[in-house]
C-alpha cells in the first residue's frame, strides 16, 4: 500500500523540534456587540509543530471550535495573527483561504456529512479527484480499516464506520494538517475508540500534523501535547511523556 505522506513518518522523538508550522500571536475573536458581545478567543498565542498530535481540551463554549476554524481557514480572527508555514491566514481573502483549505487541510466534524447516494469509495474518490497528489480512495479506506465496506452506502454503516469514512475522506488528499472537531462526540466508547485509532494511525504513519478537539479529558492521553481552554484563554498546557494507545482510553 502506497501511503507515504508529504512529511516524514512520525518519529516521536523529533516531534516538537524545528520551526513551528502554525504560529498564532495575540489571536482574539469577538462576536456581536453591545449586550450581545461574546469574547470567544482572548489573546491566544500558539505554535504547532510538524507531525504533532495536539488535543484541545475544554468545556462547551470555551473557544475550541473558534480556534480550530481559524487554524483551518474557515473563520478569521478579530485581531492578532495566524500563519500556516508561509501562508498568512490573517487578512487573506476568501479565494486564498479556499485554496489553503483545499491544498493543506483535512476536516473531520462531529457529524459525518457523507453523501447518502454515493458508496463509501465514491464519497472518498470525490475528494481525491480534486486533489493535487492524492492517495487512492482504497488506500485511504485501508488506513481506517474499511476495505470490506467499499461498495456500501453510508446508511448501511454504523455511526463509527461512517466517521471512519469521514476520516478517510479528510486524509485522501494527504493534507498537511488534520483538524477534528469532537470527532467522537456522537459515538459510544467502543466505536469512538476505533475512530480515534484511525486518527492516531494517520498521525503516526503519515506524519500528518493533527489537532483533535474534545471535552472528554480521557482522550488527552493520546496526544503529544494538550492545551486546556477556558473562557477563550489557554488555561494550561501538558506534554505527555508517553502517548496512550487509543484502545486503552477509558471513557
Ligand atoms: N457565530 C457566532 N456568533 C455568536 N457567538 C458565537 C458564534 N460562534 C461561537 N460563539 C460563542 O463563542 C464562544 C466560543 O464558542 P466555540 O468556539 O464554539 O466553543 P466550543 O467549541 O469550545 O464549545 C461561545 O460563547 C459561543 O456561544
Ligand atoms: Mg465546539
Amino acid at each position: 500500500m502506497q501511503v507515504a505522506g508529504k512529511q516524514a513518518p512520525n518519529g516521536d522523538d523529533s516531534v516538537g523540534e524545528g520551526d513551528p508550522v502554525f504560529v498564532a500571536r495575540g489571536l482574539s475573536k469577538v462576536y456581536g456587540s453591545g449586550e450581545a458581545r461574546v469574547v470567544a478567543l482572548a489573546d491566544i498565542d500558539l505554535d504547532i509543530h510538524a507531525g504533532e498530535f495536539l488535543v484541545l481540551l475544554g468545556p462547551s463554549g470555551s473557544g475550541k471550535s473558534t480556534l480550530l476554524n481559524i487554524l483551518g481557514g474557515l473563520d478569521a480572527p478579530t485581531s492578532g495573527s495566524a500563519r500556516w508555514r508561509d501562508h498568512e491566514l490573517t487578512g487573506a481573502g476568501d479565494a486564498e483561504l479556499t485554496l489553503y483549505r483545499r491544498e493543506h487541510v483535512g476536516f473531520v466534524f462531529q457529524f459525518y456529512n457523507l453523501i447518502p447516494s454515493l458508496t463509501v469509495r465514491e464519497n472518498v474518490e470525490l475528494v481525491a479527484q480534486i486533489a493535487d497528489d492524492p492517495m487512492s480512495a482504497d488506500d485511504a479506506l485501508g488506513l481506517v480499516e474499511l476495505t470490506h465496506r467499499l461498495d456500501h452506502f453510508p446508511a448501511q454503516l454504523s455511526g463509527g464506520e461512517q466517521q471512519r469514512v469521514a476520516v478517510a475522506r479528510a486524509i485522501v488528499k494527504r493534507p498537511d494538517i488534520l483538524l477534528c472537531d469532537e470527532p467522537t462526540g456522537a459515538l459510544d466508547a467502543d466505536t469512538g475508540r476505533m475512530v480515534l485509532a484511525a486518527i492516531d494511525k494517520v498521525n503516526r504513519d503519515l506524519g500528518t500534523t493533527t489537532v483533535v478537539i474534545t471535552h472528554n479529558s480521557a482522550i488527552a492521553g493520546m496526544a503529544h501535547r494538550v492545551l486546556r481552554l477556558s473562557g477563550g484563554h489557554i488555561a494550561g498546557e501538558d506534554r505527555n511523556a508517553t502517548r496512550l494507545p487509543p484502545g486503552e482510553i477509558a471513557w
